[in-house]
This record gives structure tokens, C-alpha cells and sequence, in this order.
């Protein structure tokens, strides 16, 4: 079965044609990185317009390079939560007009399920129960997780997500957005342990996060207690300070993001540990990761590189498994930002 799907929850906007579940035979995604680079960070109204420019040439482009019609599209899947509502709205709109156009079923994604399903589209699936961290720009939590369809929530962040906190350094830092992949790469010239940074809740029995105090602390130690947004922007550091800040910046989030993982996972008696989402890109929590988990013989699965940041790969897949399963939507299907 051939699903097309579709994703604008954020800044990018993609679509992909995947066969039951699995196959992937097109993923296209259109970065508006460069776009948003201009202002530090995503501006909401901007990603929609962008979104409406690039929506039906990123349709087209998943079917060309699939090597399909239109009317080979069996069910159209689409994310509707959670995300920038004005961004939803433009992909939930144009999945509704695909689905009418070719009276095709309509199926409803979320955002956050989806990067989890990319555990499943990695060379050994997952066994269940597992344990999944969704790492992104909008959220970190854990789940206990069942199966594709089935998680329940054990905690997440009360502030800055990991993303967002990667994001906010690297403009303090003035590192270039979107702040992850700046910081990793400046983090490998630096010590990680130049700097003692705060480790929130690190040893702590619940499954919550806090990211906003480290993001705080990088900022004081960088430029002083009452600095401004003047001072972030006229700031000038050494390579070598940069580097430093970067690499303990880092070595805390991974700390942290390990430790409450492997804690959840020991309480919770699960056999498996998932990691989705953007900030699964990065390497040292890649391989951190992977040595606390073998070291507690738990089996750890990555969504592949390819599929930890935003795409509609995981959409389409996701999808087969909930039409199976019968969900179903109807024309009124509404964009929901949580
Ligand atoms: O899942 P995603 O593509 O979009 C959201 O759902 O938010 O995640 C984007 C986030 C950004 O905050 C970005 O800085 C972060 O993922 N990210 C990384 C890396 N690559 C992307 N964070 C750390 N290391 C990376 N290599
Ligand atoms: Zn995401």
C-alpha cells in the first residue's frame, strides 16, 4: 500500500511516498534553515508563508522521484500535532485537498510518534516494551512504549527542550542556526570539562527535564549576570572560549539526557531503549547512548541518521500501521500546535 505523507509541523516542509510501512521510495524535504538563520531562531509567520511556496513543488518532487501518479497514492497521512499551528495548517490543508482530490482516506499523524517510529525503520526493530527519548527542538521526553502506536508518557522537559537549549547556545555563542550541528562541531576542539555547568534533576527518581538554568548558566559565564541581547550580539569571543563552552555544553545535555534514560529504563524493566528526534543526530549521544545501554545489556535503537530530523518518511510509515489499525479523518480534521 502506497502512503504519501506529508509534514510542516516546524521549519521544514516535506513529503514522502512509502510502501507498507517500510519501503521508502521518496523523501523529500525543504529546508528553510537559511531562511530562519537570518533571525537566531524559527519565526513562526515566516515558516507558513515558506510553507505555502514549497508545499506543492515538495509534493510533486516525492511523487517524480517515486516514480509515481497521483492516482497510485492509496491513503494520504499527515501530521497535525503538535507543532507551530500556522505551519499545520498549511500541510494539513493540502493532505485534505490530496485525499478529496483522489478520494483517497485520510489519516492523522502525530509529530512525536512519528520520531519514534523511526526505531522501526532502522535494521533491527525494536523489542517491546522499550523505553523512547524523543529528543527535539520542541520536546524531550520519555515514553514507555509498547508498539507503534502505544506510548505512555513518563516525563518531559517543564522549560527549554535539549533542541531549543542547543539552539539558544549557539546563539549565545554566535554559532550559526540551527544551533545542534554548530555545537557539535565546535565541540570537538573543546574540553568538556572546562566548564562545571548545572546537571538538572540528572540523578533524580522522576522522568522530567530542565534545560532553561544550563542555557542561563552558559549565558553568565559567557557575558556576566545583566547581560542584554546587545551584548549577545556585540559580543566577540576567543575560538578556543568558544570551543570550551560548546564541548561542556554539550558533555552536561548528553549527561543528563543518558542518565535519566538509563535510570527510566532500569525502573521501568523495559528490554529496549529508543532514541528519536533531531538532537538524536548527534554523535556523542549517539555513542554514549549506545555504551550505557551494552553496558546494562539493554538493546538500544537509533532512528538512522537519516530520519532523526524532521521528515515525512516516518509519517507515511507510521501511517500504514494506524490505517491498519482503522483511523480514519475526515475533512474537519483540525491542525493542533499541542
Ligand atoms: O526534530 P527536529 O528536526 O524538529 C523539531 O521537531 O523540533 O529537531 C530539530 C532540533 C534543533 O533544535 C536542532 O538544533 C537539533 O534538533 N539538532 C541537533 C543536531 N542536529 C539537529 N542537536 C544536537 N546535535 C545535532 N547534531
Ligand atoms: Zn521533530
Amino acid at each position: 500500500m502506497k502512503i504519501l505523507g506529508i509534514e510542516s509541523s516546524c521549519d521544514d516542509t516535506a513529503s514522502a511516498i512509502v510502501e507498507d510501512g517500510a519501503t521508502i521510495l521518496s523523501s523529500v524535504v525543504s529546508s528553510q534553515e537559511d531562511i530562519h538563520a537570518a533571525f537566531g531562531g524559527i519565526v513562526p509567520e515566516v515558516a507558513s508563508r515558506k510553507h505555502i511556496e514549497n508545499i506543492l513543488p515538495v509534493v510533486d518532487k516525492s511523487l517524480s522521484d517515486a516514480g509515481a501518479k497521483l492516482a497510485d497514492i492509496e491513503a494520504v497521512a499527515v501530521c497535525n500535532r503538535p507543532g507551530l499551528i500556522g505551519a499545520l495548517l498549511i500541510g494539513v490543508t493540502a493532505a485534505k485537498a490530496l485525499s478529496w482530490a483522489l478520494e483517497a482516506p485520510l489519516i492523522d499523524v502525530d509529530h512525536l510518534q512519528a520520531h519514534i517510529y523511526g526505531a522501526w525503520m532502522a535494521d533491527e526493530p525494536p523489542r517491546t516494551p522499550a523505553l523512547s527519548l524523543v529528543v527535539s527542538g520542541g520536546h524531550t521526553s520519555l515514553y514507555r512504549t509498547e508498539g507503534p502506536l502505544e506510548h505512555e508518557l513518563l516525563g518531559s522537559t517543564v522549560d527549554d527542550a535539549a533542541g531549543e537549549a542547543f539552539d539558544k547556545v549557539a546563539n549565545i555563542l554566535k554559532l550559526s542556526f540551527p544551533g545542534g550541528p554548530a555545537i557539535e562541531k565546535a565541540a570537538r576542539n573543546g574540553n568538556p570539562r572546562a566548564l562545571g555547568l548545572p546537571r538538572t534533576w540528572i540523578d533524580a527518581e522522576h522522568s522530567n527535564f530542565s534545560f532553561s538554568g544550563l542555557k542561563t548558566a552558559v549565558l553568565y559565564h559567557c557575558l556576566g549576570q545583566n547581560a542584554s541581547k546587545d551584548d549577545i550580539k556585540n559580543a566577540r569571543y576567543r575560538p578556543g572560549f568558544v570551543a570550551d563552552v560548546a564541548a561542556s555544553f554539550q558533555e552536561t545535555v548528553v549527561d543528563v539526557l543518558v542518565r535519566k534514560t538509563c535510570i527510566a529504563a532500569e525502573k521501568t524493566g523495559v528490554h529496549s531503549v529508543i532514541l528519536g528526534g533531531g538532537v538524536a543526530a548527534n554523535s556523542l549521544l549517539r555513542k554514549r547512548l549506545s555504551e550505557e545501554t551494552a553496558r546494562r545489556g539493554l538493546q538500544l535503537v537509533m532512528a538512522p541518521m537519516g530520519l532523526c530530523r524532521d521528515n515525512a518518511a516516518t509519517i507515511a510509515a507510521l501511517a500504514f500501521h494506524l490505517y491498519r489499525a482503522g483511523t480514519r479523518s475526515g475533512l474537519d480534521l483540525e491542525a493542533r500546535p499541542s
